[in-house]
């Protein structure tokens, strides 16, 4: 169907007609007519007769289940779909993305005081054309800090400001498990492990929801390849579901109660999400217990009725299906009235949860809502994103040293976010070049890369070159390989040539192979690291801040050392993407194979020394819960922080990967300084999925505990006997 395709957010000939449909028709609409700001909902006395479910002191399921009792058909519907914000029309082929105000709008219903929706993108920052927004790193590199509590601030930082603009429902975050890494989105992710990116997803959600607007988990389920993402089919094992990909959903869920989720555009094992009676309600509901709202995502829903009854609450951005046919299936009795009133309640209640009826939002889209202490936050995850990969003796430079900066992603063009709905107005970006040339005190050159050979003098008259590349990563396209584009590893090539101390900073949203990795004596991963771009990277490199960031995925080193090097596992053949590695993602498949990675998850170095020592595992409590401690030491000159990591290891018989990630702590540490660590292994741990019984079982059996610095390197080992089974 038409709209399916127009939902294309860059790259590509659909979207390129799309622009052209947009600017010639409907911008000067648009621009004429900015969206309308949410109407304010009537504000009856609490607990009046009229509205008694304006009562604060009743629950919020008391006051959904008054609501509904006194709601209309019509006015049930009405909160199942979106409208045009502006009220611009709408059909199939006039699908635009709003650029002035919220992605997703339901107007106020002013008889019953119910307030109006108003959905905004954020993965990054405010996104949907807000303007004086912050733009901060992508959510990968924030998640690279593993640090929960930084993971909290971009969240309450975004939350704050969403809430500012007059956004009560934040499209964010994206918690998918990166199963591909070429995958277009993995910028706007939190990388490959589930039981990480569930701790990400927690601190996040919990800190945009603390700010009065409800989160978004978003992109349900298997949404792991951009490649033909309105029409793929994930086929995917029931164990692999549970164990992998709806781990950080469980966590999003029952630890951060997140208040709505996206359906994604993908199918799993043939059906489309948003349709999907496992998926929505098997999964969700019946296990996780959700108690929020489903939103399909934007032109994510295929049907009215299927939709209606396996699950789906609300279609994004239109009514195309649950508009006037879903009336029309009610009517006829295809749905019933009580299907109709379950999907209500399911939207009133995180609205009441969350006080949207009990608190009025002076924000409006309009509204400035950065601030200097949110453009030093965007700095800090910045600075605590960057991952120190490849240091032979060349860095931190010492403030004198006479620098070329190269590369346009280092000088004219640097490269601070990803591309597609994510995309926010940046109020500015520091280039690398203007950033170290306002920190060193030595001569600063540069040379955009765009010719070899002035890059390699530039190099040459240096003492040091620091190569900027990047990748264009973005929605609507997987990126087709893991190179880097252009002529980008013959300029580093080049450079190194001509300076072997060259350093190579990567803007990147994900990995990329790195053949000249031997001719270079430093690498810095920086993702895209948003407004604060280049002075981040300078304080890196003039340790002004000691890296302490980890991968949160796996780099690997040729094209075919991945876990889904087949055309069958991705894109996929016949529509099918064949999800046979199972539970071997990430690094579990690099050590099931046995196969060595260019970088593994968990790696990242630092300008100190850490040692890790003194394992002790605690007995198991009847629950399975294990306390592990260890200490762990900087046994180098300068301040730094350590990532102390803990994998499990299951007994043979669970068919279990290699070891997996169960527990981690980011420790701070003075020169010389050591610290004890406890850690606690969560009864989950030691469990598997069971597909008889369609539950997760505690497994006896004795268990490896592995502690240290990354997957690879886990010198510390115990073990645990988990007696009984709970
Ligand atoms: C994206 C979502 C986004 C929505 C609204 C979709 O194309 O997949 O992540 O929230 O558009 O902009």
């Amino acid at each position: 169907m038409q709209i399916q395709s127009s939902f294309r957010r860059s790259g590509g000939v659909t979207s390129f007609l799309f622009s052209a449909l947009f600017i010639a028709f409907l911008m000067p609409v648009l621009v004429a007519q900015p969206a309308a700001p949410p109407l304010p909902a009537a504000q009856p006395a609490p607990g009046s007769a009229a509205h008694p479910w304006a009562d604060k002191s009743l629950t919020p399921d008391r006051r959904a289940s008054l609501l509904i009792k006194a709601m209309t058909l019509d006015e049930k519907i009405a909160l199942l779909h979106g409208v045009t914000p502006g009220g611009l029309p709408r059909t199939n082929d006039d699908f635009i993305f709003p650029t002035v105000g919220y992605v997703g709008y339901i107007p106020a219903n002013r008889r019953l005081g119910i307030p109006a929706l108003t959905l905004a993108d954020g993965r990054a920052g405010v996104g949907n054309g807000a303007k004086d927004v912050t733009l901060l790193p992508s959510p990968i590199a924030a998640a690279s800090s593993w640090d929960v509590a930084l993971m909290n601030g971009f969240g309450t930082l975004l939350g704050k400001e969403e809430w500012d603009k007059g956004t009560n429902v934040t499209l964010s975050p994206s918690i998918d498990v990166v199963r591909v890494p070429q995958w277009g989105r993995t910028f706007e992710s939190y990388g490959e492990d589930p039981y990480f990116n569930g701790r990400m997803a927690v601190a996040e959600i919990t800190g945009i929801q603390s700010q009065g607007s409800i989160a978004d988990a978003n992109m349900y389920l298997t949404m792991n390849q951009e490649s033909s993402r309105f029409s793929a089919d994930s086929a995917v094992d029931e164990r692999t579901l549970e164990e992998i990909y709806l781990q950080p959903f469980e966590a999003a869920v029952t630890e951060a109660h997140v208040g709505t989720i996206m359906c994604a555009y993908v199918k799993t094992n043939n059906v489309y999400s948003c349709e999907n009676a496992q998926v929505l309600q098997d999964f969700l509901r019946k296990q996780l217990h959700f108690d929020g709202w489903v939103m399909s995502d934007w032109g994510a829903t295929h049907s009215t009725v299927d939709a209606a009854k396996n699950g789906l609450d609300q279609e994004m951005p239109y009514d195309l299906f649950f508009g006037a046919p879903l009336k029309q299936a009610v009517l006829a009795g295809q749905v019933s009235v009580a299907t109709i009133n379950d999907h209500v309640r399911n939207v009133l209640l995180p609205m009441f949860q969350h006080g949207l009826f009990d608190k009025a939002q002076p924000g409006k889209w309009t509204s400035n809502v950065r601030t200097p202490a949110h453009d030093a936050f965007s700095r800090k995850v910045a600075e605590e994103g960057t991952v120190l990969l490849k240091n032979v003796a060349v860095l931190p430079l010492a403030p004198k040293t006479a620098v070329a900066v190269i590369g346009a992603a280092g000088t004219t063009k640097p490269k601070a976010e990803g591309g597609g709905s994510s995309d926010v107005v940046a109020p500015y970006v520091i280039s690398p070049f203007d950033g170290i040339r306002k920190r060193s005190a030595g001569t600063v050159t540069s040379a955009d890369g765009s010719d070899l050979a002035a890059a390699a003098n530039a190099a040459r008259s240096a003492e040091v070159a620091v190569v900027f590349v990047r990748t264009e990563e973005t929605e609507g396209d997987d990126r087709p390989d893991l190179k880097l584009p252009g002529n980008q590893d013959a300029l580093i090539a080049a450079v190194a040539a001509a300076n072997p101390k060259t350093i190579v900073v990567l803007d990147t949203g994900g990995p990329v192979l790195m053949p000249w990795i031997d001719q270079v004596a430093g690498v810095l991963q920086a993702w895209y690291s948003g407004q604060e771009d280049g002075n981040a990277i300078a304080a890196i490199l003039f340790g002004d801040v000691n890296p302490a960031a980890r991968l949160p995925l796996t780099f690997p080193r040729t094209a075919q050392a991945i876990p889904t090097a087949t055309p069958e596992q991705w894109p996929g053949v016949g529509g099918h993407s064949q999800y046979t590695e199972k539970l071997n993602v990430g690094y579990r498949w690099y050590d099931a194979t046995n196969t060595d990675p260019l970088f593994p998850f968990g790696f990242g170095l630092s300008y100190t020394t850490f040692s890790v020592a003194n394992l002790t595992v605690g007995a198991p409590t009847p629950q399975a819960k294990v306390t592990v401690h260890l200490n762990v030491t900087n046994t180098g000159k300068r301040a730094g922080a350590e990532v102390v990591q803990v994998y499990v290891a299951h007994p043979a018989a669970n068919g279990e990967p290699p070891h997996q990630l169960r527990a981690f702590a980011k420790v701070l540490l003075n020169p010389g300084q050591t610290k004890p660590v406890s850690l606690t292994l969560e009864p989950r741990s030691f469990q598997t999925f069971d597909t008889t019984t369609h539950k997760w079982t505690l497994q006896p059996g004795t268990y490896q505990i592995l502690a240290g610095t990354n997957s690879r390197d886990l010198p510390l080992t115990s073990t645990v006997t988990i007696a009984t089974a709970k």
